[in-house]
């Protein structure tokens, strides 16, 4: 018989997760029988998502000893870069949050290996150092202690064209702020939530995304996985070539107190074992890999924050495209309720256009990445040169009766201020026009 070690789930995290979450229990292995091997685990990932996906998703990546192979120490969940909606090109400017993270370290050298001007966040001045001096990054900030928008505004004096998120909230509100026309921002996570028993607000997004037509797209690693062996490849032959340099963060051989800062909620890792039990009794190894083809359910998320019967009852299977004239609140509870894959077309951003500040919504960066939404705002005269087509197009359905076109009518040239602030109250119905 051999006696082995597991990390089991005595509670679900209910904000920062606590070591009386767990416990570790010693068991004895089942003999093994024929056909069956048995491996010694050397190596356990610690990852952000066992806090986001909490008590559905239990999947964690282990490397175990075997006698014929070797222990390949690639990292694994940054094949990102490349397949990332982001795109960067040579001369642009690349801004990465989590950058001293596993995620943010490699996109951030891999932007430099694209030729672009990379910018990173991390939460540290060692870190940032780190960043700059060792891995090439041209500039790194440590956002605990700079006001991030002015900082910014140093670094990148051309504006931003490419973001990768990993942190969402008020960070990445001011970093989308300083984007230029047509950037791109992949949302890769969304860490500085995970810990919220509700999802926190920061500045709204949407003015950024429709006045300069932004894209942003979120991804899991999972969906790229036919090009799994492409990225290996790829890394490895950067990282023989000292291009790239992996770093690891270790713990060994002894289970600390602070074991769950792993999450990034303090300082330091790591646990010996975790071996993840579901509460209703039979544990499940989940450890071997990602599922194939798995399809991750918008319903499988640690995030259920937005229970707005309306429109749940108006749309039990979830909304697929949103089109955006609103921001706001509004938009956050909408977005909130997206399927899988779901799209958002950004057209306006209306419930903000009086204040002079603008105003703090519901973060949107947990539905757009867990769910892999795509958000893009556009403006219409980016597609002037379709106008005509336009006409044709609608002028056929009214005349079919298919479509119908709506004004609301001010009679009188004295009342062109009067309808305006009207329309902003919400008096018109359809198009606001005035017969002068
Ligand atoms: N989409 C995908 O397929 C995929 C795959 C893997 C990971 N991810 C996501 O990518 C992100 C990074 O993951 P990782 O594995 O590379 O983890 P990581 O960056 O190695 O570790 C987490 C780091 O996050 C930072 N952090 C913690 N709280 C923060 C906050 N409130 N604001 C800003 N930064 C905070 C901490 O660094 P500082 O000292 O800088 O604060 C911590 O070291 C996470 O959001 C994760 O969920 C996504």
């Amino acid at each position: 018989m051999v006696k082995a070690k597991k990390w089991v789930v005595k509670k679900y995290f209910d904000g920062v997760p606590k070591k009386s979450d767990f416990e570790i229990v010693e068991y004895e292995l089942p003999s093994l029988k024929d056909g069956e091997i048995l491996l010694k685990t050397e190596w356990i990932n610690v990852d952000p998502y066992l806090r986001a996906y909490n008590k559905n998703i239990l999947t964690i990546y282990l490397v175990s000893k075997f006698e014929l192979y070797k222990r390949l120490r690639i990292p694994t969940t940054q094949l990102v870069l490349k397949s990332s909606p982001t795109k960067p090109k040579a001369g642009e400017t690349v801004v990465v949050t989590g950058a001293a993270g596993a995620v943010g370290s490699l996109v951030g050298q891999i932007a430099k290996i694209k030729g672009c001007k990379v910018i990173g966040f991390a939460g540290s001045d060692e870190k940032c150092q780190w960043l700059e001096k060792e891995l090439g990054f041209d500039k790194a900030l440590n956002y605990k202690k700079v006001d991030a928008q002015s900082a910014l505004k140093v670094a990148a004096p051309q504006g931003v064209d490419c973001y990768f998120d990993n942190v969402g909230g008020e960070l990445s509100s001011a970093i989308i702020g300083q984007m230029n026309m047509r950037g791109r921002v992949a949302v890769c996570g969304s860490i500085s939530a995970y810990n919220d028993k509700q999802l926190p607000k920061a500045t709204i997004l949407q003015p950024s995304i429709v006045f300069k037509e932004l894209k942003i797209e979120g991804f899991i690693v999972w969906r790229w996985i036919d090009r799994w062996s492409e990225g290996f490849t790829q890394l490895v032959s950067w990282i023989k070539s000292g291009q790239l340099k992996p770093a690891e963060h270790t713990t060994c051989c002894v289970v600390r107190d602070n074991a769950l800062s792993c999450l990034g909620i303090e300082s330091t890792t790591l646990w010996q074992s975790i071996w993840l039990k579901r509460r209703n009794g039979s544990s499940k190894n989940t450890s071997t890999g990602f599922p194939r083809n798995q399809t991750l359910k918008s319903s499988n998320m640690n995030y259920h924050p937005w229970k707005v019967s309306a429109l749940t009852v108006a749309a039990p299977q979830g909304v697929d495209c949103y089109f955006d004239n609103v921001g706001g609140e509004l938009s956050s509870v909408i977005i909130g309720q997206m399927n899988m894959r779901g799209r958002v077309a950004v057209c306006g951003s209306i419930s903000a256009y009086n204040d002079k500040q603008l105003p703090k919504a519901t973060i949107l960066q947990p539905s757009i990445v867990f769910k892999e939404l795509k958000i893009e705002g556009f403006i219409v005269w980016r597609w002037i040169d379709r106008w005509s087509e336009g006409f044709t197009q609608l002028v056929s359905w009214i005349k079919s009766g298919q479509l119908k076109p709506a004004e609301h009518t001010t009679v009188g040239f004295d009342k062109l201020f009067d309808a305006f602030i009207g329309m902003l109250e919400g008096q018109n119905t359809g198009k606001a026009v005035v017969k002068v």
